[in-house]
């Protein structure tokens, strides 16, 4: 009689888990290295929303916003070792992962609009990128936009002899290292979460970001002159675990892939916006000068900035860098 007793009770116990076990949430760790206050943080807590929604709280979105829980170089291994399930690292920051031709988005001047950038993002480029990740274990669903790059130091930063010696914070990207040495500075890769401390130090003397990152990271606070050059871009792709995204249920899979759709349309329809805004509180900030290029120093910081599409072929691939241009001589640009 006792053993029936415990027998029962054991076998209710082990229902018991295997039910609690079967309605366990699916937990996705989202870990990225701005302020959720930005088109990609915006896009995160997007995505969080729709696809706990869509899932009826099958899945769990855990946001991790800036570098709370890994920098730049942790994440992509943590993403690999399977540790963090999301990200949506810079565009410029897949080289060392080995695809370098991520680079090609970082060459100074190769997108004249965001048309041109929408054209390669959405085509057969971007799609034709995106598989280049499989091999590493990644997945890549989407990519987000951000904007174009303004320069930022203590000093005016108007033509290409002002760069001359001052220490510049890039991105891991030999594209950026490259774009910088053109400019007469001296790169510095380092992660985003200590550029703010290293220019307020003067370990670095100034850096280059689209206004949202500059702004929500304070880094106007210790620079007192920002140049609107537009010389660059700068966007992500949200990336998963292969391993993950490939064992998930199929119907949860296919919601996950909705609510992306739905929070990517969203974080690349505010990303304009939000850079405008964030140009506009650093003007009103009084605390950094702001100078906007001239057509007759935008023909200088050209001159020295697109030979580096050339000297970059050998990494990137000429093909590749000749197809984005075909992209935008299709749009009419030269
Ligand atoms: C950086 O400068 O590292 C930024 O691109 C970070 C980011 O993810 O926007």
């Amino acid at each position: 009689m006792l053993l029936k007793t415990l027998l029962l009770a054991l076998a209710s116990t082990l229902a018991w888990s295997a039910d609690a076990l079967a309605q366990a949430p699916i937990v996705i760790k989202f870990s990225h290295v701005v302020a959720s206050d930005t088109p990609k943080g915006k896009g995160a807590e997007r995505f969080k929303e729709l696809a706990e929604k869509a899932t009826k709280g099958r899945v769990k979105v855990e946001l991790y916003a800036n570098s709370t829980l890994y920098k730049d170089k942790e994440e992509m291994e943590a993403l690999q070792l399977g540790a963090v399930q999301m990200l949506a690292p810079s565009l410029a920051k897949f080289g060392p992962l080995g695809v370098k031709e991520f680079e090609v988005f970082d060459l100074p001047y190769i997108f004249p609009s965001k048309d041109v950038l929408n054209r390669v993002t959405e085509g057969p480029i971007g799609k034709d990128l995106m598989k280049k990740l499989e091999s590493k274990g990644i997945t890549g669903l989407a990519f987000w936009d951000n904007g174009f790059k303004v320069m930022s130091a203590n000093k005016p930063l108007l033509v290409p002899a002002d760069f001359k010696g001052l220490k510049m914070r890039v991105q891991a990207s030999k594209v950026l290292d490259a774009q910088m040495r053109a400019l007469g500075a001296n790169p510095q890769v380092m992660a985003f979460s200590e550029v703010y401390q290293a220019l307020q130090t003067g370990v670095v003397d100034g850096t280059e970001n689209p206004p949202s990152n500059v702004y929500t990271q304070k880094m106007h606070e210790v620079q007192k002159n920002l140049t609107v050059s537009n010389h660059g871009y700068l966007g992500y792709a949200v990336i998963v675990n292969k391993k993950f995204w490939d064992s998930l249920p199929a119907d949860v899979r296919g919601q996950l892939e909705g609510a992306m759709k739905d929070a990517s349309k969203y974080s690349n329809a505010i990303a304009q916006q939000e850079n405008d805004q964030a140009l506009e509180a650093i003007r009103k900030s009084g605390k950094t000068a702001i100078h906007v290029l001239t057509d007759a120093e935008k023909v200088e910081w050209r001159k020295v900035l697109v030979p580096v599409q050339k000297a970059m072929e050998d990494r990137i691939g000429k093909d590749l860098i000749a197809s984005v241009n075909k992209e935008s001589a299709a749009l009419g640009f030269k």
